[in-house]
C-alpha cells in the first residue's frame, strides 16, 4: 500500500516572496515589503529595529518578487504540466483589504485570487490556501500595534468571512496562519510585531500568540459554517530535536524544545493550553489576558488537519555552550555531526522527516499534510541555458522515500506533499534570489535584474514522473 489514490502533490509559495505588484490595483503596503536584503534584515525581522517605511539605502525585494501578478497564468500552466494536484499559495491581505480595518474589501485583490483559483481549476488542481503568510497590513502595524492588539480579531475574522464567501466552491483546503511558532523568533516578519526599548517581549510575544490562536479558532468555525466541506489546517515550522548525546540532561533538553515548538499546534489541534506552558507563564510573569469564551472556543474548533514545513531535524544539549551550530530556518541550533548541509548550512536529514512525521502523528493523531520542503541551492545555468539540479533531485527523492515510509511503513496518515518554491522565489530568511528551490527557473538575480523568463530545469521531468506514478518512481 502506497500514497493514497487522492494524494495531493504539488508545490507552494507565499504571496510576500513571488507576486510582486506590491502597489498595484490598490494593494496596501504590508510588513513583509519592508523587510530589506542585507545585514539590517534579521534586526528588522525580530522586530529589533523599527523599519517601517522604504528608503533608499535598501534594497527590497519584496516589491517586484519574481512578478508572479502578471505571469500567473504561464506559472499555472507549468505546475499543471508537472501534473499538480494542488497548489499551495498565500493570500496578500493588503491586496483585500488595504489598509487591513476597512469595512470593505477592494475588488481588484479579491479578483485577482478569483483569477488564480479560476486557471486552476482550469487545470484540476485544488487551491491550498494560507489565509496569512506572514503578511500584516502596515496600517493595522501602526495603528494597533498588530497582533498585540485584541482588535486584530476583528479584521482577521472580517477577512476570512469575505474570502470563505468569496471563494466557496473554488477553495476546499485553509491553513489559518503560515508557520504560526514563527511568531516567537521573527516577530516583525511572521506577525508585524515591533518592540519599544524596554518592552516585555515574551509579555507581547504571548499576548500575540493568544490572539493569533483564537483568531485561527474562530477561522475554522466561520469555514465550516461557510461551507460543510472546508477543510482546515494549522501550520508548524517543524523539525524534531534530537538529544545532543544520550545523558539525560540532553534528553531532557531536546523534550523541552519539542514542547515548546508543538505550544501552538498543542492548542490548535487538542484545543487548550498545555499545562507546562501555563506553569511557565506564570513562573516568568506572563500574564495573557483572555476574555470570556476564548478557552472555550479554543476548545471547540480545532483544526481538521496539521500541516507543516520540513527542512531539517535540530539538537539539543542542556549545555549549548561551546557546541558548533548550524543555521536553519531563521533559528539556528547545535550543529549535528552526523549530518551533512546545504549551501547555506541547514543540515539534510530525510529521516527526520519519518522521525518528525511520527512524532506529530502520535501527538495529535490528525491527518498531516507537508507543505514545505525542499533544498535552497545555487543553481548556474550551462552554456545552452540548462539547470542540472541533481543536487535538488537527490535530496527531494530521499525526503519521498523517508514519507512514503512514514505511510507505508508506519501508518501515518498523510493527505499530500507540496515542495517548498515550486517555481524560484525570493528567499524569506535571506531576501536573496539566488537561494533557488523550484523546478522552474526564473531569471532574476540578487540585485533585481533579469528577463524573468521561466525555464524548466532537470528535476521538472523528474517530479512530473514522481506523481504520475503517485511516488513509485523517485
Ligand atoms: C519557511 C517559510 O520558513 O521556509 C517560507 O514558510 C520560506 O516563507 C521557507 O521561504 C524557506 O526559507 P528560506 O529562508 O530559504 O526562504
Amino acid at each position: 500500500m502506497g500514497f493514497r489514490e487522492d494524494f495531493l502533490w504539488g508545490g507552494a509559495t507565499a504571496a510576500n516572496q513571488c507576486e510582486g505588484g506590491y502597489d498595484q490595483d490598490g494593494r496596501g503596503l504590508a510588513n513583509v515589503d519592508l523587510m530589506p536584503q542585507g545585514e539590517d534584515r534579521m534586526a528588522i525581522m525580530t522586530g529589533q529595529k523599527k523599519h517601517w517605511a522604504f528608503d533608499d539605502d535598501h534594497f527590497y525585494p519584496a516589491k517586484v518578487g519574481i512578478d508572479m501578478y502578471h505571469h500567473y497564468k504561464e506559472d499555472i500552466a507549468l505546475f499543471a504540466e508537472m501534473g499538480f494536484k494542488t497548489y499551495r499559495l498565500s493570500l496578500a491581505w493588503s491586496r483585500i483589504f488595504p489598509k487591513g480595518d476597512e469595512l470593505e474589501p477592494n475588488e481588484a485583490g479579491l479578483l485577482f485570487y478569483e483569477n488564480i483559483f479560476k486557471e486552476c481549476q482550469k487545470y484540476g488542481i485544488e487551491p491550498l490556501v494560507t489565509i496569512t503568510h506572514f503578511d500584516v497590513p502596515m496600517h493595522l502595524v501602526e495603528t494597533y500595534g498588530s497582533w498585540r492588539n485584541r482588535d486584530m480579531l476583528v479584521f482577521y475574522e472580517r477577512l476570512c468571512r469575505v474570502v470563505f464567501n468569496r471563494y466557496k466552491g473554488l477553495v476546499k483546503y485553509w491553513l489559518t496562519f503560515n508557520e504560526i511558532n514563527m511568531l516567537l523568533h521573527a516577530p516583525f516578519m511572521a506577525a508585524g510585531i515591533c518592540f519599544e526599548p524596554g518592552e516585555n517581549q515574551e509579555q507581547i510575544k504571548y499576548q500575540a500568540a493568544h490572539h493569533e490562536l483564537v483568531a485561527s479558532a474562530l477561522a475554522t468555525k466561520i469555514a465550516h459554517e461557510v461551507d460543510p466541506n472546508n477543510q482546515v489546517g494549522c501550520m508548524l515550522a517543524a523539525g524534531s530535536y534530537y538529544p545532543l548525546t544520550p545523558n539525560p540532561k540532553d534528553v531532557w533538553a531536546a523534550y523541552e524544545e519539542n514542547k515548546q515548538n508543538y505550544f501552538f499546534i498543542d492548542v490548535q489541534a487538542r484545543g487548550s493550553y498545555p499545562a507546562a506552558a501555563v506553569i511557565d507563564w506564570e513562573e516568568k510573569g506572563i500574564d495573557v489576558k483572555m476574555e470570556p469564551g476564548d478557552l472555550e472556543l479554543l476548545k471547540t474548533y480545532t483544526v481538521d488537519f496539521i500541516s507543516f514545513s520540513y527542512y531539517s531535524s535540530r539538537v539539543a544539549a542542556s549545555q549549548e555552550e561551546g557546541s558548533p551550530k548550524a543555521e536553519g530556518n531563521i533559528f539556528a541550533s547545535i550543529k549535528n555531526p552526523y549530518l551533512e548541509e546545504s549551501e547555506w548550512g541547514w543540515q539534510i536529514d530525510p529521516l527526520g522527516l519519518r522521525i518528525t512525521l511520527n512524532e506529530i502523528y502520535d501527538r495529535y493523531q490528525k491527518p498531516l499534510f507537508i507543505v514545505e520542503n525542499g533544498l535552497g541551492a545555487v543553481d548556474v545555468p550551462s552554456e545552452v541555458g540548462e539547470i542540472q539540479d541533481d543536487y535538488r533531485i537527490d535530496y527531494l527523492s530521499q525526503h519521498i522515500q523517508a514519507m512514503k515510509d512514514a505511510v507505508e511503513k508506519d501508518g501515518v496518515d498523510l493527505l499530500g506533499y507540496t515542495t517548498w518554491g515550486c517555481i524560484d522565489l525570493v528567499s524569506a530568511s535571506t531576501g536573496e534570489m539566488k537561494k533557488r528551490y523550484g523546478f522552474i527557473y526564473v531569471d532574476l538575480d540578487n540585485q533585481g535584474e533579469g528577463s524573468l523568463k521561466r525555464s524548466k530545469k532537470k528535476s521538472f521531468d523528474w517530479y512530473k514522473q514522481v506523481i504520475a506514478t503517485n511516488g513509485e518512481d523517485l
